[in-house]
């Protein structure tokens, strides 16, 4: 069965400064990462002709598949990282001190909370649907260079996880989250590329 490999963008600069969301590019150790993302995949899939490398639309993903050569890449908006509204670009601390009411009420209810003028987790599994009936339409292999939330929302799809679990999952970065699609069920086998 054909295989899909998930994978964050290598560290960004706004990973190294505790911020969340932004369009940063990539921190020394995310280039690092992506030097050894496009070693692994050409290994992993060089029988693959028909493989396909996904992406958001933000550059710390763009980056990270741009050594990847030999297949094709596109581009989903879908795929971008939870959008964070008026946090956008904040630490979680500065959210904490500046808007306690906020900071509890995502503590509270992670899944459900919306972001003033942003996004849910809610909100980010229901914008992947056109992602995941794509991916599930694929007959090739394919590699999603996503984010955090975004891929714990897909990583619980396709292994069958309750929505309550989605937004602790653990997705960490440089770590590829490769699974099978079988009639069995799920399989799934973790690289760890990078500390
Ligand atoms: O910190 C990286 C990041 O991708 C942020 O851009 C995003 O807001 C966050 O992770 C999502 O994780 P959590 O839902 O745990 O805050």
């Amino acid at each position: 069965p054909r295989p899909i490999l998930l994978t964050r963008h290598g560290e960004s600069q706004a990973n190294v400064r505790g911020r969340i969301g932004g369009d940063t590019a990539l921190s020394g150790n995310g280039e690092r990462y992506k030097k050894k993302l496009a070693n692994f995949v050409e290994k992993r899939l060089s029988s693959e002709r028909a493989a396909s490398i996904w992406t958001s639309t933000l550059q710390r993903t763009i980056l990270t598949a741009g050594p990847i050569v030999g297949f094709p890449k596109i581009q989903w908006r879908a795929l971008d990282e939870i959008n964070a509204g008026v946090c956008d670009g904040m630490t979680y601390e500065e959210i904490r001190k500046n808007m306690p009411e906020e900071y509890e009420s995502r503590k509270k209810d992670k899944l459900r909370y919306r972001y003033p003028r942003g996004e849910s987790y809610l909100d980010v599994i229901q914008r992947l649907e056109p992602v995941i009936i794509e991916l599930e339409r694929q007959r090739a292999p394919v590699v999603v260079v996503s984010h955090q939330a975004v891929l714990r929302a897909l990583y619980a799809y396709f292994t069958d996880r309750p929505l309550k679990e989605i937004p602790n999952i653990e997705v960490p970065l440089h770590t590829i989250i490769e699974i099978h699609l079988g009639a069995t069920g799920v399989q799934e086998k973790r690289y760890k590329l990078m500390d």
